[in-house]
């Protein structure tokens, strides 16, 4: 059990003759040179520790129901993970169901309970086809009227969380497979020129906020990925604070694409950071065996895919156990997603994360 192991690590890491006080001076010594963005846990062995040994986040997408009602859920989410995202909270439904009438309580209480577990935010998602409330989506608005509603709701979300999310995904899901641009409430009035705009109000509201561009089945070298390339490209050539390109990764079990690890990379080449924002690997039900072997084995990969690539900021799974996955209820007859299973059991697929974090396994 790789949680049980925190207090072998310590002993190993200080030889047992010196004094108590010498051998804490020694632990806060290899603390400091170690690039910790966690140091409340540093078991080695978690996810996390692995994470923070790199200098690297691993992160959870948390929904609110389990972090306020099922404490084994928040054992294993602190425990493990020393970043999070908000699997709902923080889009634009959830935050102004009606307009000018905000509903910030989930997503404050997430970011404090990241505050107190020193974890750090990945903020999910501004400008987004998806999950918009219904004035928004239903309001016949201009363009001109558009672009003032979507600059204010960035300034608003944004200048909340300023200073206490480190990511935002300011742009979700804004091409179709064939890397045309995908229709959207944002790309039907404002034109792509609305990409631009959020990056650069997204980037005057919080200026330390690394700003990504996110987006499924993007992972590998394809039309949708070529695309998003040129588009990146085109944007920094004109200056557009554009940091980074979020890689959803929502897998099917042994199909993480092989030109994954490439295409990452192209993008790290522009100066892009990278990372994988959303990874679940589903099988379809009832999960074998073999097939929990090979998920482990696929989580390995994918994460190794990301974190050998020079500016990979760190891999986030989009949930913790499979007792609240997204996966059964959008993809019928798949489930068995993520690295625990409905009883916080860690799965095969726990190790494989786990392996591909530890540089040594
Ligand atoms: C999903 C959530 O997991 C579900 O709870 C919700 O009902 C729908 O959205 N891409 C994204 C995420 O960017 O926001 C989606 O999250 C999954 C796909």
């Amino acid at each position: 059990m790789p949680h049980t192991a925190r207090s072998h690590h310590r002993r190993r890491r200080v030889p047992r003759p010196l004094p108590l006080v010498a051998a804490g001076a020694l632990l806060a010594a290899a603390a400091v040179t170690l690039p910790q963005l966690t140091p409340e846990a540093s078991a080695a062995t978690t996810l996390r520790g692995y994470a923070d040994a790199r200098g690297v986040r691993i992160g959870a997408a948390v929904g609110d129901s389990p972090l306020t009602s099922d404490s084994a859920y928040t054992t294993v989410l602190d425990r493990e993970f020393n970043s999070v995202t908000a699997e709902n909270a923080m889009k634009w439904d959830a935050l102004e169901p009606s307009r000018g009438g905000y509903n910030w309580a989930a997503a404050d209480r997430l970011v404090a309970h990241a505050a107190a577990h020193n974890q750090g935010v990945r903020g999910h998602t501004l400008a987004w086809y998806s999950q918009l409330p219904s004035w928004l989506k239903n309001g016949n608005f201009s363009a001109a009227e558009l672009n003032t509603i979507l600059k204010k709701h960035i300034d608003t979300t944004l200048g909340r969380y300023k200073g206490k999310v480190y990511a935002w995904d300011v742009v979700n899901e804004t091409f179709n497979e064939d890397g045309s641009m995908r229709s959207s409430l944002w790309q039907d009035k404002l034109g792509t020129g609305y990409i631009a705009n959020a990056l650069r109000w997204a980037h005057a509201a919080d200026p330390a906020a690394k700003l990504y561009i996110n987006d499924y089945n993007i992972e590998a070298d394809n039309a949708k990925s070529d695309a998003l390339y040129t588009l990146a490209k085109q944007l920094l050539a004109e200056g557009v604070p554009l940091n980074g390109i979020g890689f959803q990764s929502h897998f099917v079990v042994g199909q993480v694409p092989s030109t994954m690890k490439a295409n990452l990379k192209r993008f790290s080449d522009l100066g892009l950071e990278v990372s994988v924002t959303e990874l679940d690997i589903r099988i379809p039900l009832p999960a074998s065996a073999a097939e929990l072997a090979q998920q482990s084995a696929d989580y390995k990969l994918a994460s190794e895919n990301c974190l050998g690539v020079a500016r990979c900021a760190g891999v986030t799974v989009w949930g913790v156990t499979d007792k609240y996955s997204w996966i059964p209820g959008t993809f019928s007859g798949f489930g068995a997603a993520l690295p625990y299973n409905e009883s916080y059991a860690p799965k095969p697929s726990y190790t494989g994360l786990s392996n591909g974090l530890n540089p040594a396994a």
